[in-house]
């Protein structure tokens, strides 16, 4: 069955998106977006060889002509494509892959970790951050964002936590900060306590 993060992806592809998923592993998305017609074209790709051989399988299996790269970001893509998926991977690599010039007008990111770092820097490499999206799978939070080339000023309460409006996660993540306050020296207490007052005001916001 496929994933409702797999699926909060695809929510983000339009019709006439050529998606090329970079990181594709299994190859999911790429089948759960061929099989149900939810976009033009997609291209899978992957930096590792496995994981691109665990793709071409699966794709195999089902007979789908999907077209396939093994590569590092966008380096080997030669052919058209207007919309990149990057996903599951950590903020560290989702940066050094959009560190190119094929990087495309729209982008669907969905990072492990730092999700604070990567909003600040998608500004600063000219993207907009047009919408995100919180999910909770398998007792784990996932942070969604779609993207396009543009300037945008985040607030400070955006940069930190995002666009969501997500109440369960602001709460959670209170939750989680008020878990980490008892174990750590008093300047990290500080600033947490500092981060669960805004997120208060976010979820009483609603
Ligand atoms: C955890 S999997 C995520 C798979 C899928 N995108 C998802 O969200 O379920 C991360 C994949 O990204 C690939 N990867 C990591 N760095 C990459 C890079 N620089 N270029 C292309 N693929 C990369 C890995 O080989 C791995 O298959």
């Amino acid at each position: 069955m496929i994933s409702l993060r797999i699926k909060t992806i695809a929510s983000f592809i339009s019709n006439d998106d050529v998606v090329l998923d970079i990181g594709c592993d299994h190859g999911y998305l790429d089948i759960y977006l061929k099989e149900n017609n939810l976009c033009k074209d997609v291209i899978a790709s992957d930096i590792n060889s496995n994981a691109l051989s665990s793709a071409i399988n699966n794709f195999k299996k089902r007979k789908l002509d999907i077209k396939y790269y093994l590569s590092d970001g966008f380096d080997k893509i030669d052919i058209y494509f207007n919309t990149a998926v990057i996903a599951g991977m950590g903020t560290n690599t989702i940066l050094h892959i959009l560190n190119s010039d094929k990087s495309p007008n729209k982008l669907i990111i969905s990072s492990n970790n730092e999700l604070s770092k990567l909003r600040i820097n998608l500004n600063k490499i000219g993207y907009k951050i047009e919408e995100e999206k919180v999910i909770l799978e398998n007792k784990h939070y996932y942070s969604i964002m779609l993207c396009s080339k543009g300037k945008q000023k985040l607030s400070k309460k955006e940069k930190l936590f995002g666009l969501s409006n997500n109440s369960e996660y602001y709460n959670y993540l209170i939750k989680k900060n008020k878990d980490i306050i008892k174990k750590v020296p008093l300047l990290k207490k500080i600033k947490l306590n500092y981060y669960n007052y805004i997120l208060k005001g976010l979820t009483e916001k609603k």
